[in-house]
């Protein structure tokens, strides 16, 4: 499997929502990451329901929504009815991950898992068979355009090597600081979806930097 881009909306010009969403839509990208953060989780308040409702009206790729917030149980199927299509809780804010999974899935939405950049590894040996991908945090949530943290390549690796034994068909995500010195890396070490916000939404022109993405 080719490798998979996923623009992460936070990093879009909200004013300009749908202009941002359309030049997804006519990109390279295979998926829309869409950030929602609680304000207690990480400190940082992001989008609501409204918001991704707005943007599903005109989106044509899957939403990938990456909860950042504290017992995500209360609104999974708020975050159905908004569309989500693919939804990644903590593996953090979770006491009862394994009900929650099942609970996404039976929703009928593809369930992930995401790990801080201290979270270890092998916390997702239990799990990982479950679900249907893996989010590697390698910045500490709650920011866009933060630094990328090295240490997520011995990550990719300790979970590669889990899902390879436990014959799980989990993705795994690279979530922070992606950016064109490193994602030949990270697909190399075996990433095979990548979120990029600062990378994407910074460059001059936002189209070519998700086909720069896509190149191997
Ligand atoms: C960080 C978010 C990321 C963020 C990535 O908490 O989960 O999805 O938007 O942004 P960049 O690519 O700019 O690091
Ligand atoms: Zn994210």
């Amino acid at each position: 499997m080719s490798h998979l881009i996923a623009p992460s909306i936070l990093s879009a010009d909200f004013a300009n929502l749908q202009r941002d969403v359309e030049m997804i839509n006519n990109s390279d990208a295979d998926w829309i990451h869409v950030d929602i953060m609680d304000g207690m989780f990480v400190p940082n308040i992001s989008l609501g329901f409204p918001v991704i409702k707005a943007i599903k009206k005109h989106a044509k790729k899957p939403l990938d929504v990456h909860l950042m917030i504290m017992d995500p149980d209360r609104y999974l199927q708020n975050f159905k009815d908004a569309g989500a299509d693919i939804l990644t809780v903590h593996w953090e804010a979770c006491p009862h991950l394994h009900r929650t999974i099942q609970a996404i899935k039976a929703l009928g939405m593809k369930a992930g898992v995401a790990v801080n950049p201290h979270t270890p590894s092998n916390l997702l040996s239990e799990i990982i068979a479950d679900i249907d991908l893996v989010c590697v945090m390698s910045v500490n949530p709650g920011f866009g355009g933060q630094k990328f943290i090295e240490h997520t390549y011995n990550k990719i690796s300790t979970i590669n090597e889990m899902i390879g034994a436990t014959k799980s068909k989990a993705l795994i995500e690279i979530d922070g600081g992606v950016d064109m010195n490193n994602y030949k890396r990270l697909i190399d070490m075996g990433a095979e979806v990548l979120v990029a916000g600062n990378t994407v939404f910074s460059s001059a022109d936002p189209m070519q930097a998700i086909a720069d993405l896509k190149k191997i």
